[in-house]
């Protein structure tokens, strides 16, 4: 074999030519692993860039990843040439993306001199193709095995990132602090996403902490950072959050920087969030003054803002402004204003709405006939909400499970069973999978008319499919034990949600407090109450009703005791017991309709139950998220161990029917 010829073969990328002139020209994977492998040991070496253009071939040609210990020689050779790194970063790229090789295997094949180098690469290519755990895993053995092992800036930052999107920021936390030890030179971004991880979940003075070491490695925090942690406290804080928010913006502004269009649309979005839409106006305004020019988040946030708080009107008026200076309306930005529309019932101007968006050429989707549809059902317009979901089938659109959900529980308040039980076929049909808002309406439907035992069977098959149960699930069956008189059955929910670590809330609390004043059973009705306080758990309305009528009025409780500790500012907030007042006193005209009626017999339809799998809670746009929101009212006490959020913090409704 003349070397000469197969160097020409392979600096003319004829590599088949190659494999032809070696043992015996056999054109097989093992054949050009041989031939890789031999010119790799060749000295001089012929160029690198040839070989990696043969083992890229010889992978594509034959679908063969190259063996380990041969990619490992291929990069220990790219390594130690200092021009051909963005080469070997490719070939790791190829390695990492293969998901063949565990993180440790792939360093125990390098040569011993290239490893510090490449592990580092390495770190960057997992990240890069989406293997976070992996990444993570190679950054900690390089840096356990390595003593001259110190990691790389741009490789850190890609590890991090790649965390903090996977929802492991515990790891990311770990990752940062192992790298200052091991003195990477950290850049702002590396702070950056460390606080936007930790701002993500919740653990907001831990960020604001990390911020502070910025100045400590003769770096500045920048607006990212500051746009980040204020962003952080209006999505995650809690009561006082917009105090934080100020003194943000002081800090900010004493460090000579400068807010931007991010600053002011992160501040306008939390303020409307807050439903503090005067403060939100006041910072749009702050910003033309500023000369900033608003952008399409700006007017989006605004616009739904608005019309979440019923002012239909006044987002007119920004939608006109938004059109005037060019900015294109989002599909997102006319639903916000037809939701604006059906929250006050004023259903012609919706429909006509959305006739308007076709003439402006928005193709509407799912999230419009859905708005429409909730429009009508809190209108108990069910017939006009079929219409509307006819409507959107005759525009190609299909029902998803929140169309579902929106028509299920219309039905179930004006007790037509025939037709849920007609929608749960349909969903059945066309493989539109109950989520936990299916589940939640036909357990307090069941509930409602008596039939507890069957809502149970529900719980049961939820569990099965893999949604977890909601405080409000749990409480409605507890609920409904306790209007049968079965304290025992109630008592046993109560048990298995709290092994779910679900802690009984005040509604929980509420129901038996309910059920014991009515059985006149005072002293345990009094344990109850003690034991709600104990917990620190705040009463509610609803409790002070209970109270009030069942406990007071017989003198069993001190006033004094309960007003202490009842915070009146929640009234309003907490409508989210009313729903289970209106149930059980109508069992018996509901009994009037055969079971078979009731939900269908499909509920319990055993192909039915293995037809339904566990679906994701995919709330794409900021509609679903608040339609989702709207079926689950109930406060919620979370049980978060992070620091931030150690005490229970009720999350804040957003819906408001
Ligand atoms: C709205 O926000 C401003 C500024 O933070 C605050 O002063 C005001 O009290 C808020 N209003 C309401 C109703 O929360």
């Amino acid at each position: 074999m003349a070397l000469s010829t197969l160097l020409a073969h392979l600096a003319a990328g004829r590599f088949a030519g190659v494999l032809a002139l070696t043992s015996g020209g056999a054109p097989t994977a093992s054949a050009a692993h041989r031939v890789l492998h031999l010119l790799l040991r060749t000295s001089p070496p012929p160029p690198l860039p040839r070989l990696v253009a043969l083992a890229r071939w010889s992978r594509a040609h034959f679908r063969a990843p190259l063996p380990l210990r041969l990619h490992a020689l291929l990069l220990a050779r790219l390594a130690s040439d200092g021009g051909l790194h963005s080469l070997l970063r490719s070939e790791l790229h190829a390695l990492a993306a293969g998901r063949l090789h565990s993180p440790a295997s792939i360093l125990r094949a390098l040569p011993a001199s290239s490893r510090p180098l490449v592990a580092d690469m390495l770190v960057l290519a997992l990240a890069r193709a989406s293997q976070p755990l992996a990444a993570y895993d190679a950054f900690l053995l390089a840096g356990a095995d390595y003593p001259r092992y110190r990691p790389s800036a741009f490789s850190v930052n890609a590890l991090l990132a790649a965390l903090v999107r996977a929802d492991r920021v515990d790891l990311a936390e770990r990752a940062f602090r192992a790298a200052l030890r091991r003195h990477v030179s950290p850049d702002s971004f590396t702070f950056n996403i460390v606080i936007s991880g930790l701002c993500k979940t919740g653990q907001l003075r831990k960020a604001g902490d990390v911020a502070k070491d910025i100045r400590a490695w003769g770096l500045t925090p920048s607006v990212v950072t500051y746009n980040t942690l204020i962003d952080g406290y209006c999505k995650r804080g809690r009561a006082g959050k917009m105090y934080h928010v100020d003194v943000l913006l002081k800090e900010m502004n004493q460090a000579g920087i400068s807010p931007d269009v991010v600053t002011f649309n992160v501040l306008i979005n939390g303020y409307c969030k807050e439903s503090n839409i005067t403060a939100a106006i006041k910072v749009f305004e702050e910003m033309r003054q500023h000369g900033i020019p608003a952008n399409v988040v700006t007017y989006n946030s605004l616009i739904s803002g608005l019309c979440r708080e019923g002012k239909v009107e006044d987002s007119l008026k920004l939608v006109e402004e938004m059109e005037e200076l060019g900015l294109a309306c989002t599909l997102s930005t006319l639903n916000s204003v037809l939701n604006g529309f059906c929250k006050k019932g004023m259903m012609v101007e919706a429909e006509g709405w959305v006739d308007g968006m076709a003439q402006r050429g928005m193709k509407s989707n799912v999230v419009t006939y859905n708005t429409l549809v909730d429009g009508y059902r809190r209108l108990g317009k069910m017939k006009e909400a079929a219409a509307a979901k006819g409507a959107m089938a005759g525009k190609g659109i299909s029902p998803n499970v929140e169309t579902y959900n929106c028509l299920i529980t219309g039905f179930t308040t004006s007790r037509d069973w025939r037709s849920v039980s007609g929608l749960l076929d349909e969903m059945k049909e066309k493989g539109v999978k109950a989520d936990v808002v299916t589940y939640n309406v036909l357990i307090g439907a069941l509930c409602c008319k008596g039939e507890v035992r069957k809502a149970v069977k529900l719980l049961d098959e939820m569990v099965e499919v893999g949604l977890e149960p909601k405080h409000m699930t749990y409480n409605t069956i507890i609920n409904g034990f306790c209007e049968k008189g079965d304290a025992k059955g109630a008592h046993e929910i109560r048990i298995r949600m709290e092994k779910r670590k679900k802690r009984a809330n005040v509604v929980t609390h509420n129901v038996f407090l309910k059920y014991f004043c009515k059985m006149g059973k005072m002293d345990e009705a009094n344990v109850v109450l003690n034991e709600m306080l104990e917990k620190g758990l705040v009463p509610n309305r609803i409790t002070y009703e209970i109270i009030n009528s069942g406990m007071i009025e017989k003198v069993v409780v001190p006033y004094q005791q309960v007003t202490v500790a009842f915070n009146f500012d929640e009234f309003d907030d907490v409508a989210s017991d009313d729903y289970r007042d209106s149930g059980g006193e109508q069992e018996n005209e509901a009994l009037a309709i055969s079971d078979d009626d009731v939900m269908g017999e499909a509920v319990y339809d055993e192909e039915y139950l293995r037809s339904r799998k566990q679906q994701p809670i995919s709330s794409a746009s900021e509609e679903d998220e608040e339609f989702w929101l709207e079926h689950d009212e109930e406060e919620e006490y979370s049980l978060s161990t992070s620091e931030d959020l150690e005490e229970p913090q009720r999350h804040k409704k957003i819906g408001n029917s």
